[in-house]
């Protein structure tokens, strides 16, 4: 396993794994850049819409501790530098997402989800098992994990309260950068991956959103 990550040994790099599921699980990592509804005014949603709203940036924020987990364990055991710095600058935008979404489920008086651990070690176990069947197999699950995402952002800004335009805004800029990563992944050379395996992460990702928008 000395490829992995050569600059470490085996726990160094369990206390960075470990360091960085602590972060996205129970800290609350800074974003690196401005969050896009800083200048959209915040207007008050009546009850059910504010749940509403909550619920959906729940849902969006443990998509991002899923992305986070995902990255992580794909990095982890990435053959090639150049595919390891690919997912860990991926992931460096996924902590603007998480921090965003973490923000506006303050705003709407909610929280992220309880079971954030077991959605975080899930991915990251995920991440780590299509990561071992080699890089063109790992930036194809980056491809696969963003359309998927890109599509269910566009989901959300159809059935978002019309007046939440501050959740509208996160997830606008969200959306960008979804398809963004999935190009640059496509670029460096994914592998469409075969069939089940999209249909299975949609299936996960759907029983995901079910707990999620109320857990
Ligand atoms: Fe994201
Ligand atoms: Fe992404």
């Amino acid at each position: 396993m000395a490829f992995l990550q050569p600059r470490f040994n085996p726990i160094d790099r369990m206390l960075v794994e470990t360091q960085r599921a602590l972060d996205t699980v129970f800290g609350n990592p800074p974003a690196s850049r401005p969050n896009p509804a800083a200048d959209t005014p915040d207007v008050v949603l009546d009850e059910s819409e504010r749940r509403h709203a909550a619920g959906l940036m729940r849902i969006n924020h443990v998509g991002e501790v899923c992305a986070q987990g995902l990255y992580f364990g794909q990095a982890a055991v990435a053959r090639e530098p150049e595919t390891r710095a690919h997912l860990l600058e991926a992931a460096q935008e996924e902590t603007d997402h998480l921090a965003w979404c973490a923000q506006r489920l303050r705003e709407l008086d909610s929280r992220p989800s309880l079971l954030n651990p077991l959605w975080y070690g899930g991915s990251y176990a995920l991440g780590v098992v299509a990561g071992l069947r080699g890089d063109g197999w790992n930036l194809g699950f980056v491809v696969e994990t963003e359309r998927q995402v890109e599509a269910h952002l566009d989901d959300h800004l159809q059935t978002l309260p019309e007046a939440d335009r501050r959740s509208r805004d996160i997830l606008q800029q969200m959306k960008a950068d979804e398809a963004r990563h999935a190009e640059q992944a496509e670029q460096a050379g994914a592998r469409v991956l075969p069939w089940p395996v999209p249909s299975l992460m949609a299936a996960a990702s759907s029983l995901m959103k079910a707990v999620a928008y109320r857990v």
